[in-house]
């Protein structure tokens, strides 16, 4: 097997977030250098404390957290989406404190360095607001550069909208910053809603995961519950999105999706805000997914998850 990939997960836990935590955990052909946390799906002291203790429940006790943004750029704080993942971030389960503490380095501190001493090799795997990367982009204009890839999960080409009807949760909580990244010029690939809404998990399949792996499984098959039953209140009885892990499987398995180089912008006002759309002002492509092997790519997240605990 060639060398694993050295990631960094910026992330906002949250329930598909855990399972994607729990799969880079998991999986053999990923080196995690650390996790950096954002506001979203729970407030950004949530999102701390759910990460340590994600890394903690997965034996990884060396990974350091980063704490980053705790609100948007330029937008007022949004309310954390409690409907989705519930008031702790894993459905459920009650919080837990962790052993550890994030590092002293900010989010934008830790990206930027880590960038600097793995030039070319890091990439870097954002399943939340990009708020902590525009910050990073920001504070090193040599980070678009630096970093070997950003696989994001977020956004939409052709799909629409899951948060609004024109825009994907990640980027509506904070256009400004997703519109700085897609503007860097850093080699961007974008694992939006054109691939995660294909890719569906069931009670079943998590039950599945349970049996193979108690421990870790077993968590994530109790918190898919409270997911599952949100995907019916929106009328969604297949199955809950895989969005995250998806994003972190393209990571290591990109043969698994079809990519298009589009360029994109993104709306950052009115009724279309947040929505990923063909830029026209001349800057680089993206590498857009919109389409996808759905069932080797859930095939791959449990064979995977198969293997923790
Ligand atoms: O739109 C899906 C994304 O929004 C996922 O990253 C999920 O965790 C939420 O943050
Ligand atoms: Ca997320």
């Amino acid at each position: 097997m060639p060398n694993p990939i050295k990631l960094i997960i910026d992330t906002d836990p949250g329930i598909d977030d855990a399972m994607a935590i729990f799969y880079a955990a998991a999986a053999a052909d990923i080196d995690l250098l650390g996790l950096t946390t954002i506001f979203g799906n729970v407030t950004v002291s949530q999102a701390t404390r759910n990460a340590l203790r994600l890394l903690e429940w997965a034996g990884l006790h060396d990974v350091p957290v980063a704490q980053g943004a705790a609100k948007p750029r330029a937008l007022p704080p949004f309310a954390p989406s409690h409907n989705v993942h519930g008031s702790e971030g894993f459905g459920d389960m009650p919080a837990e404190t962790p052993k550890g503490k994030a590092i002293a380095e900010s989010a934008a501190e830790f990206l930027t360095r880590m960038a600097r001493e793995h030039r070319g090799e890091l990439v870097l795997c954002p399943i939340g607001p990009l708020t902590n990367i525009a910050d990073a982009l920001d504070l090193d204009p040599e980070f678009a550069t630096n970093v070997a890839r950003i696989v994001l999960m977020g956004g939409s080409l052709e799909e629409g909208g899951n948060i609004t009807p024109h825009a994907e949760a990640n980027i509506y909580h904070d256009p400004h910053a997703a519109e700085r990244v897609f503007a860097s010029g850093a080699r961007i690939e974008m694992v939006g809603l054109d691939v995660t809404h294909r890719i569906l998990c069931t009670a079943q399949d998590f039950n599945t995961m349970e049996a193979a792996a108690p421990r870790l499984g077993g968590m994530i098959n109790k918190m898919s519950r409270f997911y599952l039953h949100f995907y019916t209140t929106v009328g969604k009885h297949d199955g809950c999105s895989l969005h995250d892990p998806a994003a972190v499987i393209a990571c290591t398995h990109p043969e698994l999706f079809t990519p298009r180089a589009v360029p994109i912008t993104v709306a950052c006002e009115g009724e279309t805000s947040g929505a990923t759309l063909i830029a026209t002002d001349g800057r680089a492509t993206s590498q857009v997914f919109v389409a996808t092997r759905a069932d080797a790519v859930k095939q791959q997240y449990m064979d995977v998850m198969a293997q923790l605990d």
